[in-house]
């Protein structure tokens, strides 16, 4: 594996190879779900690259940029265990100057949900993901459904403007008990990681009730509400794939999902019914 941080020696290393470029951004802390999109891409493409670059524009202040999970060297070993041909790791002044161009998340999907409550973190996102496709030039780019809005509007971006890249949407990889894996999960207590273990069973309590034929979206969230009792809540919500609100399941076309607060740390999670 090389590891670059210079955005010309990867383009010309990237130039003078030939096959499909498999892509993983990342902002490293790498978990078991960053490492199956990483064997996805392995298994998909001629070459694999993998970035890693805490972006401070989907950052809003006061969120957790300053102590964001960082382990470079163990992040590094996991690439290369992995079969990462690139490791992309530059910096803020390679990735951004002064006075930029900006990208504007679409209003009606990046408003609602998380963009509700972190207003401009998805137009960081967007910033960030397009100039590290611009360097990349991938063919296929791999993303996991948890961050499903980011994933969403990722893929309006790639729509919108044009590009040819392949989004590929990756499952949820969750630990044995449940809890989606994340970055975040290191600043949970004992006692908060045992509380944020609702979280998933209310996603599978209501997936149980979508089954038993429930189909009113307000008594899915009911449930759900129940299961959380306790926790702090950000938000439930149903959507449809394009992330307008429905008020009826809508089988393989509903993602439901959920935002809360476990003491400092803010956790989200969805399933796709
Ligand atoms: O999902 C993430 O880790 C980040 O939002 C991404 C896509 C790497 C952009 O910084």
């Amino acid at each position: 594996m090389n590891t670059i941080s210079n955005i010309h020696t990867l383009k010309q290393e990237l130039k003078s190879k030939s096959g499909s470029i498999g892509f993983v951004p990342t902002m490293g802390a790498l978990h078991e779900g960053h490492i199956s999109l990483i064997k996805q891409a392995r298994e998909e493409n001629d070459i694999v690259v993998v970035s890693i670059f805490v972006n401070p524009t989907q950052f809003l202040a006061g969120e957790d940029l300053d102590k964001y999970p960082s382990k470079m060297l163990a992040d590094e070993k996991i690439c290369d265990l992995a079969g990462v041909d690139f490791l992309f790791t530059p910096d803020i002044n390679t990735m951004y100057t002064q006075d930029e161009v900006l990208i504007k998340a679409p209003i009606l999907r990046s408003y609602t949900l998380e963009g509700e409550r972190r207003p401009g973190h998805f137009d960081g996102v967007l910033q960030v993901v397009c100039k590290l496709f611009n360097i990349v030039n991938p063919t296929n780019a791999y993303f996991g459904k948890k961050d499903a809005q980011q994933l969403s509007l990722i893929k309006q971006m790639v729509e919108n403007l044009y590009m040819d890249i392949n989004i590929i949407e990756c499952e949820i990889i969750r630990e044995v008990d449940g809890l989606a894996m994340s970055s975040r999960n290191v600043y949970l207590s004992q006692d908060e990681r045992l509380q944020s273990l609702q979280i998933s069973k209310s996603l599978k309590i209501a997936t149980k009730k979508i089954m038993s034929g429930i189909n009113s979206c307000d008594e899915i969230i009911g449930y759900m509400e129940n299961t959380l009792e306790g926790i702090e809540i950000e938000y439930i919500a149903i959507v449809n794939r394009q992330f307008e609100k429905i008020e009826s399941i809508d089988l393989k076309n509903t993602i439901i999902l959920v935002a809360v607060r476990i003491g400092n740390t803010r956790l989200i999670d969805n399933i796709w019914v």
